[in-house]
């Protein structure tokens, strides 16, 4: 398995060899899924004139592949059934196991599921959750621009409706602190948490909202529009002065030891090297609150991370700050890129995600494996060569 893993890493290390390792700039795109968003807005109102128990709003396709639906269940309970995510329970007779799902939110299912206890209430709620739990990448990329898409769509939509209520699934002890305080941000207003709905009475209507982004593959505009409202929102509300140039974080991934799977076998030496030209040595859990995070990056000029969900924190970025990734031999594919190119784009980064040179990294056969993914492998860095690029962005 390891050999194989390595024989796999060599091979796209030769693929890989035609990237280009030199900074590039991208044209910041202020436009991204305006005109889909005004008709996405039509769309709801449409949808709302309408009464049924289960209704789904169609907002509209992007060239090709994505088609965007707002569903919207009627008489409903939110329960947290595996503590893995928010799941709906129809009190009319649906249960919908699958309201969370990318391809296939809401489908309506099976009368003869059982039914909630009565009682709901008057009141509105959005389910804010995702099938994968709590991994802080989904939950930046997936999760939050749902969350601002669901809350601005109503309030355009429906201006003179009650506010609904957001229910977010988070774990319990994330109920203080970033995860909460991003949820805030994206929906402009406080959150419920799915944990605390046990027992509730239920909703009038709760309404899912549709998949914006597939983690590392695709962007649909939406998604690019709602994270470039938070991003532009968290600069404003945390951040007073741009980042100095020439300072310099390094953000360890000291979580991936060795064997574990993409693990940076020789990190110790680079954060040596880095430390001693200034750099300051980071873990991005260093920052417990938005506010935190948001003004601690905005406090250096180049972020240095190697390959991960580090890369969700672009969100909460200065757009003047430069990224360089250090990047396993096995990843930072051309796919990988262009979805960050959009991001970075859509933000208003002047320059988008940078990558050490493919030369600058090989695979380790350390008796490790990947975990989960061949593409995991150990590997190490030609430390001179990233150090070499750290200070051509540091003097850029
Ligand atoms: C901005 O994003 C939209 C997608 O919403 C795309 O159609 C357009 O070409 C982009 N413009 C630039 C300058 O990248
Ligand atoms: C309606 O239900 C929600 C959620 O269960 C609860 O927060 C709210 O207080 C309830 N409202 C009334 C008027 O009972
Ligand atoms: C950022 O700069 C501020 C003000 O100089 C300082 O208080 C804070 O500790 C810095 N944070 C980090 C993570 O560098």
């Amino acid at each position: 398995m390891v050999a194989i893993a390595v024989g796999l890493g060599a091979l796209l290390l030769r693929a890989a060899a035609a990237w280009h390792p030199t900074p590039h700039s991208k044209a910041p795109n202020a436009t991204a899924g305006e005109e889909l968003f005004e008709r996405a807005v039509a769309a709801v109102r449409g949808c709302a004139a309408q009464d049924d128990a289960y209704l789904s709003c169609a907002l509209g396709t992007e060239a090709g592949a994505w088609d965007f639906h707002f569903h919207r269940f009627g008489p409903a309970q939110i329960t947290n059934p595996t503590g893995r995510g928010g799941q709906l329970t129809l009190v009319e007779g649906f249960d919908v196991p699958h309201c969370t799902s990318a391809r296939a939110p809401g489908r309506r299912i099976r009368r003869a599921c059982p039914l909630a206890p009565r009682g709901f209430n008057d009141t509105e709620a959005v389910l804010l959750t995702h099938p994968w739990g709590g991994n802080f990448q989904h939950y930046v990329f997936e999760l939050l621009p749902r969350a601002w898409l669901a809350a601005e769509l109503l309030r355009r939509a429906r201006p003179d409706d009650a506010e609904p209520a957001f229910v977010v699934h988070l774990h319990k002890y994330r109920r203080t602190g970033f995860f909460a305080d991003a949820a805030r941000l994206a929906v402009g207003t406080e959150i419920e948490l799915v944990v605390d709905q046990e027992g509730r009475g239920g909703f009038r209507n709760v309404w899912v909202p549709p998949y914006v982004v597939e983690n590392f593959r695709s962007w649909s505009a939406l998604g690019l529009k709602a994270l470039r409202h938070m991003h532009a929102k968290a600069q404003e509300t945390y951040v007073t002065r741009p980042p100095r140039p020439g300072t310099i974080v390094y953000f360890t991934r000291r979580d991936a030891s060795a064997g574990k799977g993409r693990a940076l076998v020789n990190e110790a030496e680079l954060i040596e090297a880095l430390a001693g030209r200034g750099a300051r040595i980071l873990d991005f859990s260093a920052f417990p609150t938005l506010g935190d995070r948001v003004r601690g990056l905005a406090n250096y000029s180049v972020v240095v991370t190697p390959f991960g969900a580090g890369f969700a924190n672009l969100v909460f970025a200065h757009p003047g700050a430069r990224w360089l990734s250090v990047c396993p031999p096995t990843m930072c594919n051309s796919h990988e890129r262009f979805f960050l190119d959009q991001l970075t784009s859509a933000l208003g980064f002047r320059t988008g995600v940078q990558y050490t040179a493919a030369t600058a990294a090989r695979a380790v056969n350390d008796g490790g494996g990947g975990a989960g993914d061949p593409k995991n492998v150990p590997y190490s860095v030609d430390v001179p060569a990233v150090v070499r690029a750290v200070e051509g962005l540091a003097r850029s």
